[in-house]
């Protein structure tokens, strides 16, 4: 696996395979990697793609009183499980190397931003879609894979790919579960284990609703929102939002049909999880 944390250099690396006639997969992540990521770089892999990954925590999408800081970090760890999934070749730059310049560009893709975490979030999708949008252009990549747990990000990245012409396939790939059912996530580390039980309750109440959805054909997001809240409620965790919404536009719909989904955002004390169910 090729280790490079200059620009110049990943490209090279990316020219040289391309040039032997490659299709080239990118998984941008912030490291600190989970079998979600695991799973976004086999899913490269199958597809038969010279596998890039980066490692780079963003400042920008992070605001003035989120965890930049404390972000997990363990890059040599990282590296270790990149060798394992057989990486081609990571890209680890360094703050200075991805802006080295003060910036003046922002990226906004507008209404879909503004809901559900961009509503809690301000500014995090613009610092998703600059650096996503810096990254496609170093790396050049042929398809990139985002996992369906970030949806509201897959969608807001799809739309910028889409208006900007970006010449790369966004692959959505499902939401990989830890063995007790939460959601795969760098930040799940910060849980206590009182916590982690209490989080759990996230993934139950998701699984019930789809089973409400698929097995009694209940339709009705009322319904599904209804028994979604007093599911959560039951344990001692704070519900951000819970909103069936249109994957198109992240408008409530009334009824669940192909294309739309259920996003959910709690805190489980200081950590906030999101997670959903989707119907694509
Ligand atoms: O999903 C993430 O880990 C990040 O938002 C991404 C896409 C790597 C951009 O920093």
């Amino acid at each position: 696996m090729e280790i490079a944390e200059k620009k110049e250099h990943i490209r090279k690396i990316v020219r040289r395979a391309r040039f032997e006639g490659k299709t080239i997969g990118f998984v941008p992540t912030m490291g600190y990697l989970h079998k979600g990521h695991v799973h976004l770089i086999e899913r490269s892999r199958e597809d038969g793609c010279f596998t890039v990954v980066s490692i780079f925590v963003n400042p920008l999408q992070f605001g003035p009183s989120e965890d930049f800081e404390r972000y997990p970090r363990n890059v040599e760890r990282d590296i270790e499980i990149l060798k394992e999934a057989s990486v081609d070749a990571v890209f680890i730059p360094s703050n200075e190397e991805m802006y080295h310049v003060q910036h003046l560009t922002e990226i906004n893709v507008l209404k879909l931003s503004e809901k559900l975490e961009g509503a809690i979030r301000p500014g995090h999708f613009k610092g998703v879609c600059i650096v996503v949008a810096k990254l496609f252009n170093i790396i050049q990549p042929d398809r990139a894979y985002f996992g369906w747990k970030d949806a509201q990000q897959l969608i807001i990245i799809k739309k910028m790919v889409a208006d900007l012409d970006f010449p790369v396939e966004i692959v959505p790939v499902p939401t990989v579960r830890d063995e007790d059912g939460l959601a795969s996530s760098s930040r799940n580390i910060y849980l206590s284990s009182e916590e982690r039980k209490k989080a759990l309750i996230l993934s139950k109440t998701l699984h019930k609703l789809k089973e409400m959805v698929e097995l009694d054909k209940i339709s009705d997001t009322k319904i599904l929102i209804a028994e979604a809240k007093k599911m959560i409620s039951s344990e001692n965790v704070v519900i951000q939002y819970i909103e069936a919404v249109s994957l198109e536009t992240f408008e409530p719909v009334s009824r669940i049909e192909k294309n739309t989904g259920i996003l959910v955002a709690i805190k489980a004390g200081d950590v906030r999880l999101i997670d959903n169910v989707i119907w694509d």
